[in-house]
């Protein structure tokens, strides 16, 4: 448990940006992360797990701690369901492929999403069809002024599209130290995602099973989202905009092609990667900064990009999006 000073953030940050920190260290249970806590110094805490929903501006004058709390293990199951506990600080990806492995069905859709197990219930992580919150059983987490661990259980995570408690009523008060989640033993698929099916088409699988829901989603998500070993970028930039049904059928009216979906409270939820690319930003680039040219939503760094450039860009768009369609975006990833 070593204190680094004055670091750069470059290789913990999947967009790759070359900002400070003045502190760093890792920790590797809830004891080394309470020696590093001084609940009474002036200077920020930042607990970063894979670094894939961050956006860095400006230098970090405080503590940085990354989150290297490991382990899974089954804590207790019943006719139906196992209950797995996951460290905070294990990789999410291999995570769902040792649930694949151990045919624990639930986590299969999420499969290849970058981060930690223990960034999952921040935002309520979700993708093809399915969000942490239909798995999510409960969390320990540790408050840092308190010092002393708390349980969520999944109505006190108050899980949103995008959000929970975390991001937004206790923003920054505590630290996730483990989540438990609640796998089928006999699977239940869901492929209603449109480009799921078309995949399980495409591979002409003969028996759906999770492994091959899973390799389905890795096919798509290789084919339009870049990989950020190789090009940084920290996944959809901005969250899918809320409108009205009325709102919708005024711009529909005036953009015949608008990509909507109806919402359970009769609203409809628009694709923000096509009001983007619609505005003509798709492959756009301006020096290292830019936006993807396979998939709107997501904002890259080609090499050398500063944080600033990718927000001044994300706020073009931005400004764009609401001249054009009268809808404000609002972004997904953390900007610190
Ligand atoms: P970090 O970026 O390290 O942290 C994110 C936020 O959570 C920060 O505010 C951090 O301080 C806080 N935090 C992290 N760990 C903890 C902890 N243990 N306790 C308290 N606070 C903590 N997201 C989706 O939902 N769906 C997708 O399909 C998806 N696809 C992506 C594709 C790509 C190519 C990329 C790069 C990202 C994608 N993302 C997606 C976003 C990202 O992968 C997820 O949000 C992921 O959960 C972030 O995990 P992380 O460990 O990297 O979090
Ligand atoms: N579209 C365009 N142009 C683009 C991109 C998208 O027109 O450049 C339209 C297409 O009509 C497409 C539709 O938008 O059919 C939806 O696109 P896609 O299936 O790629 O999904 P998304 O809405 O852009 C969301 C999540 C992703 C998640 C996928 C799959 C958000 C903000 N993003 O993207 O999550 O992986 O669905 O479920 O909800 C993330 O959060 O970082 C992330 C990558």
């Amino acid at each position: 448990m070593q204190i680094q000073e004055n670091i750069s953030l470059k290789p913990y940050n999947s967009f790759a940006i070359d900002i400070k920190a003045r502190s760093f260290a890792s920790f590797g249970d809830i004891e080394e992360l309470s020696e590093l806590i001084t609940p009474n110094s002036k200077l920020p805490t930042l607990i970063l797990g894979g670094g894939s929903n961050i956006l860095f501006t400006q230098d970090f004058n405080g503590l940085v701690l990354k989150n290297e709390i490991k382990g899974i293990v089954k804590i207790k199951e019943d006719d139906e369901f196992v209950y797995i506990q996951a460290g905070a600080g294990e990789n999410w990806h291999q995570f769902v492929l040792y649930c694949i492995e151990n045919e624990w069905a639930g986590v299969e859709n999420l499969s290849l999403i970058p981060g930690c197990v223990g960034a999952s219930p921040m935002q309520n992580i979700g993708a093809y069809g399915v969000e942490i919150k239909d798995v999510f059983h409960e969390l320990k987490a540790f408050h840092k002024k308190e010092k002393t661990n708390y349980a969520f259980d999944l109505k006190a995570c108050d899980f949103g599209y995008r959000e929970s408690v975390f991001k937004r009523k206790y923003k920054d008060e505590f630290v996730i130290t483990n989540v438990t989640f609640r796998l089928r033993k006999q699977p239940v698929f869901n492929t209603s995602y449109g480009a799921l099916e078309q995949e399980l088409e495409k591979m002409e699988v003969k028996e759906l099973s999770i492994k091959s829901i899973s390799d389905a989603v890795i096919n798509i998500r290789s084919s339009k989202l870049p990989n950020p070993n190789e090009i940084g970028n920290a996944g959809s930039f901005f969250k899918n905009p809320e409108v009205s049904n009325e709102q919708f059928s005024i711009l529909q009216k005036e953009f015949p092609s608008i990509v909507g979906y109806v919402l359970s409270n009769g609203n409809m939820k628009l694709a923000a990667g096509w009001l983007i690319e619609q505005c003509g930003w798709k492959g756009y680039r301006k020096g290292d900064a830019g936006c993807h040219a396979m998939q709107a939503l997501v904002l890259v760094n080609y090499g050398n990009a500063k944080g600033e450039e990718i927000y001044n860009l994300s706020e073009e768009i931005l400004q764009s999006v609401k001249e054009k369609f009268a809808v404000i975006l609002e972004r997904e990833v953390n900007i610190i």
